[in-house]
């Protein structure tokens, strides 16, 4: 009894201790994202550093297509211009029709590349760490302790306070499984997240959370290992509930077409029977009068 207590404490101090190494490791990630006092710094080491951080949940260097393609070669394939202005600007290059950006994106399901809001300096190292041809594999599952779906709701709702006080998924993102009310439009409809990710990578998303306005809020107040787990073990449960409920329109969709064509039939039916009533009554009624 005794030891097993001291071992959950012991458990619970090594949770901790891997928090706060989570902590002081961000931390030290923004205060060198921030410090671009010494303009050399845009190293090949920077960019690995960054591409850990922001790259991975989506792209392998020669370990294969994630989310977005394998970017082995990429310096070869593309200009650095092209390349500066890709990362910088995702988006901008999307709109404006640019013929690179427009085929990769239908090559990738149509999804698109998110901005992750990066300083030039980091755009540079990011192309310089590029060109030293590296090669990242897909991510390995995250040690993340067993996941609780139950207790993952409660964090995304808003019943259960994350612990360094971020606010609820909820006020961002809708998903199933949350009732009808629905969540706000901020951010994406998070239910198929787990599947556009993978599982993998959607463990890396919640670890790194990689883009612009996630990460903008989760750095300052980031998940603990245990509500990544619990958030992950929710939406890969609303990545499933999410297909009883199309399913569920599908059939009331159908039941709607039944009863559509019933009501036409119906109708064809009901006047002919009239016809048919009418018929003698008139011919009846000639022959009275
Ligand atoms: C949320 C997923 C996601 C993240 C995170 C992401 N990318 Fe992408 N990336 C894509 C997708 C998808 C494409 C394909 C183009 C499209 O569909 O918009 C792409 C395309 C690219 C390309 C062009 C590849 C080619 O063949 O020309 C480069 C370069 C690139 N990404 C670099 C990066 C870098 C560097 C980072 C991290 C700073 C990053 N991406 C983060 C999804 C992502
Ligand atoms: C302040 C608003 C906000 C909150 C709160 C928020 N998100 Fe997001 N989230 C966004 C936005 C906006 C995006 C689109 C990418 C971006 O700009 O970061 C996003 C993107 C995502 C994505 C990627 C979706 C995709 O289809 O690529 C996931 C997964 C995600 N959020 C999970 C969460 C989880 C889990 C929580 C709660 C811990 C959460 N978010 C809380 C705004 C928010």
């Amino acid at each position: 009894m005794r030891s097993s207590l001291s071992c959950s404490i012991r458990l619970r101090l090594a949770k901790k201790a891997l928090a706060a190494v989570l902590v002081v490791g961000l931390g030290s990630v923004t205060i060198a994202s921030l410090a671009q006092a010494h303009p050399l710094a845009q190293t090949a080491g920077e960019g690995e550093a960054l591409f850990q951080s922001k790259c991975t949940p989506c792209h392998t260097i020669g370990g294969g297509r994630l989310v977005g393609p394998d970017l082995e070669g990429v310096t070869a394939r593309r200009t650095k211009e092209w390349l500066t202005k890709w990362i910088s600007a995702p988006d901008q290059m999307l709109a404006a029709k640019d013929p690179i950006a427009t085929q990769l994106l239908q090559e990738n399901n149509n999804v698109p590349m998110p901005n992750l809001a990066l300083t030039e300096t980091e755009v540079a190292a990011l192309i310089a760490y590029f060109e030293t041809n590296p090669t990242v594999l897909p991510p390995q599952q995250p040690a993340l302790p067993a996941g609780n779906a139950a207790i993952g709701r409660q964090l995304f709702t808003g019943a259960t306070r994350f612990q360094n006080g971020g606010p609820p998924c909820m006020g961002c993102h809708s998903i199933a499984g949350i009732g009808a009310l629905g969540g706000g439009a901020l951010g994406p409809d998070l239910t198929p997240a787990f599947n556009k990710y993978g599982d993998v990578g959607l463990a890396t998303f919640l670890n790194t959370v990689p883009t612009a306005t996630m990460n903008a809020v989760w750095t300052r107040q980031p998940l603990t290992p245990e509500e990544q787990a619990d958030l992950w073990a929710f939406l890969q449960e609303a990545s499933v509930a999410g297909r009883p409920i199309q399913a569920l329109w599908q059939l009331s969709a159908l039941a709607v077409g039944g009863m559509i064509l019933l009501l036409i039939l119906g109708q064809v039916y009901w006047r002919r029977r009239l016809v048919a009533v009418r018929r003698p009554l008139v011919a009846r009624s000639r022959i009275s009068s």
